[in-house]
């Protein structure tokens, strides 16, 4: 049973942080399908300190997706801090904190994967952020800095000390960004340096492949994140159908949650990107995902869903 800090969990597979994409309507569509724990998109500390109305709309949740973690990044430990004490007021199951972003708009400020190049200062961070959060403290960072500097081990046993209740690992380095493939025999080591829960990460495409890994490397949880986009049954081992018929209700579904929790004028371009990736690998989804392209407002939009199941 996969467990952090007391929480248990209905399933051991972890909807990962995805910036523009892990949203509240996204993060409650994954946990109906089976993800046990959902992670919001990555928050900045700044952003939160100074009430600035984006940050503020990324952290509306709802209890029905609990347990959820929100996401901090930043580099300054006082801040990171402060921010982990406003966050006591939302409510979060977990806070995470982003130690492996290599976007260069993150780590160009010491924050993401730059902070697996300064592990005192990521100590300091991850101490400042314990002592002022309600909630269990857990990180996310990547197998290390790049080939020569791999440093998730020693991060993994600094993590532990300093408090944190759990660690993500995404076998992948600082230098490789995306490119390449995960490397799980760090997340084995991982798991056998520390005795907080160790959470793999990198590439898992299906249920199978997650149960394969977890077998593979004894870690105690999978993180799913790409492979999950337009397509929440990763989390079930019955898989994506392969019948567009059986596909449709899980796209307005999504749809619904959508027009819930977001403004369906504004987001127009955001909503047709997540319910194109619905539509691949079968007979005429180019042609789907032109015709949700080209919808000019959400009420269409559904519209074209809703005639695809007759
Ligand atoms: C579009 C996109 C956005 C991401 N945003 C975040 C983020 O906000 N925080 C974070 O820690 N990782 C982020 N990641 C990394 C993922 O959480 C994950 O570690 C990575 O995609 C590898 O897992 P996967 O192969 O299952 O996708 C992002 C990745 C992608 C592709």
């Amino acid at each position: 049973m996969f467990t952090i800090a007391g929480t248990t969990f209905d399933s051991p597979f972890v909807l990962a942080p995805l910036a523009g994409y892990t949203d509240l309507p996204f993060r409650l569509l994954c946990r109906r399908y089976g993800a046990g724990l959902v992670v919001t998109e990555m928050i900045s500390c700044h952003g939160l300190l100074y009430g600035q109305e984006k940050t503020r709309r990324m952290l509306v949740s709802d209890v029905a997706e609990q347990p959820v973690s929100i996401q901090l990044f930043g580099s300054d430990p006082d801040i990171m801090g402060k921010a982990a004490a406003i966050l006591n007021d939302f409510s979060p199951s977990f806070i995470d904190i982003n130690m492996g972003c290599p976007v260069r708009k993150v780590t160009k400020r010491g924050a993401g994967s730059a902070l697996m190049k300064d592990i005192t200062l990521a100590e300091k961070i991850l101490t400042a952020v314990v002592s002022n959060s309600n909630v269990p403290v857990t990180v996310k960072t990547r197998a290390g800095v790049d080939k020569q500097q791999i440093t998730a081990i020693d991060f993994a046993k600094m993590s532990e000390n300093a408090g944190a209740a759990a660690i993500a690992i995404h076998g992948r380095t600082w230098a490789q960004g995306f490119t390449g493939s995960a490397d799980w025999e760090i997340v084995s080591k991982v798991k056998n340096s520390v005795t907080i829960p160790v959470i793999g990460n990198g590439d898992v495409r299906s249920y199978d492949e997650a149960i394969a890994r977890m077998d593979e490397t004894g870690c105690d949880g999978i993180m799913i994140g790409r492979a999950a986009l337009g397509n929440p049954w990763v989390f079930q081992k019955k898989g994506k159908p392969e019948n567009i018929l059986e596909i449709l209700p899980a796209v307005m579904e999504h749809l619904k949650l959508m027009e819930q929790h977001l403004d369906t004028r504004r987001q127009l371009a955001y909503i047709r990107n997540h319910t194109g990736r619905y539509f691949c690998n079968f007979e005429g989804s180019s042609q789907i995902r032109r015709a949700i392209h080209d919808c000019p407002d959400f009420r269409t939009l559904q519209d074209l869903i809703t005639s695809l199941l007759q």
